[in-house]
């Protein structure tokens, strides 16, 4: 497939770049550069650097080329950015989305798998999160991501999109040549290696006193690598699925502070920990119930537990100490 994936250049679509490339398929990657890295696009993925507020330039895009489908990670994703400044995550996670689904149906494109996110969710009611579970965002991130999942539907019933969404829960891991490199960084996996590496005094550590095993917020991380392979999984089969959403995580779950114990494991150093106060709107736990996924898509992740996800994270950060700066 002639496939656009937005966001290329971004940690988890330079992946996803590279895993399409590796079935065969033919990439081009849009990505404004805002946070993304022109060094993170795979070689052979045709590179265009386009805002998706650029409703005509996306247009004049899908004009030139013939796409059978796009994937869609282009966003704004700083969940602090996105309470301090909501506007422009409505702007770039919505009215940028929909600039490139009217460009899509301008050109008869209507295949489309999207990024979207546990943000959804809110404070979970139940643990594991079910996909039909009650949404309710605590952030205009979330916001933005469910709101768009909607969008979609309408494009459905008025155009016969077929729409797949993938809720991921915590992004995690490498592969040899691409990895997470934020600025800034908010994930906690690189941020415990900043700790240990000295790039940073120590590291904070939101709540100890959350009612989990260990007092620390409790997140189900996936690697990157199978984030990917879910969208191939979807691609495969979107005719056939229509509009469906799924949750991408393991079903299981680690704490903070396991985190940090399985890092000082991997990299054999010190991490500097100071405990703070809890961060507003935090849920304590997000765990996804993965059984959907599995039994509809076949998805069955490779990397099952949370060391070897960080040894790809570290293997990926120690060759590449400056990330994709030249
Ligand atoms: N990282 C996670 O754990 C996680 C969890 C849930 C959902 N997601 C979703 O997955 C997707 C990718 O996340 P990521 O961690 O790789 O983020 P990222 O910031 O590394 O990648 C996003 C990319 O989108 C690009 N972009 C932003 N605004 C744009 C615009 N207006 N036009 C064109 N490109 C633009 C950025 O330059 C960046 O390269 C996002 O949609 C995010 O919401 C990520």
């Amino acid at each position: 497939m002639k496939i656009l994936v937005t966001g290329a250049a971004g940690y988890i679509g330079s992946v996803v770049t590279e895993l399409l490339i590796g079935e065969g398929h033919d990439i081009v990657g849009l990505d404004d550069l805002s946070g993304g890295h022109r060094g993170a696009v795979h070689p052979a993925a045709r590179f265009v650097e386009l805002n998706l507020l650029d409703g005509d330039g996306l247009k004049a895009l899908f004009a030139a080329e013939k796409f059978d489908a796009v994937v869609h990670l282009a966003a704004k994703a700083l969940i602090d950015e996105s309470v301090r400044n909501p506007g422009i995550f409505f702007q770039v996670n919505i009215t940028g989305g929909i600039n490139l689904l009217e460009a899509m149906i301008a050109n008869d494109v209507k295949r489309i798998v999207f990024s979207s996110t546990a943000a959804t969710y809110g404070q979970p009611e139940q643990i594991p999160i079910v996909e039909d579970a009650p949404k309710n965002p605590v952030n205009s991130y979330g916001e933005s991501k469910l709101a768009f999942e909607r969008i979609m539907a309408w494009y459905r019933r008025s155009y016969g999109l077929c729409h797949v969404s993938l809720r991921y829960f915590n992004a995690a891991g490498a592969t040899e040549e691409r990895g997470e490199w934020h600025v800034p960084e908010t994930h906690l996996i690189p941020i415990v290696f900043e700790a240990a590496l000295g790039e940073r005094e120590a590291m904070k550590l939101f709540g100890t006193d959350w009612e989990t095993r260990d007092g620390t917020c409790v997140r189900d991380y996936v690697h990157v690598v199978d984030i990917a392979g879910a969208h191939i999984l979807a691609l495969n089969q979107i005719d056939t699925l229509g509009a469906r959403a799924y949750n991408l995580g393991h079903g299981s779950g680690y704490s903070n502070l396991e985190v940090i114990k399985a890092v000082r494991k991997v990299t054999g150093r010190e991490v500097k920990v100071i405990p703070t106060d809890r961060r507003p709107g935090d849920p304590a736990t997000l765990i996804a119930s993965s059984d959907l996924i599995r039994s509809e898509l076949g998805w069955s992740p490779k990397y099952p537990d949370l060391e070897t996800i960080i040894d790809t994270a570290w293997r990926w950060r120690q060759k590449h100490p400056r990330g994709y700066a030249k």
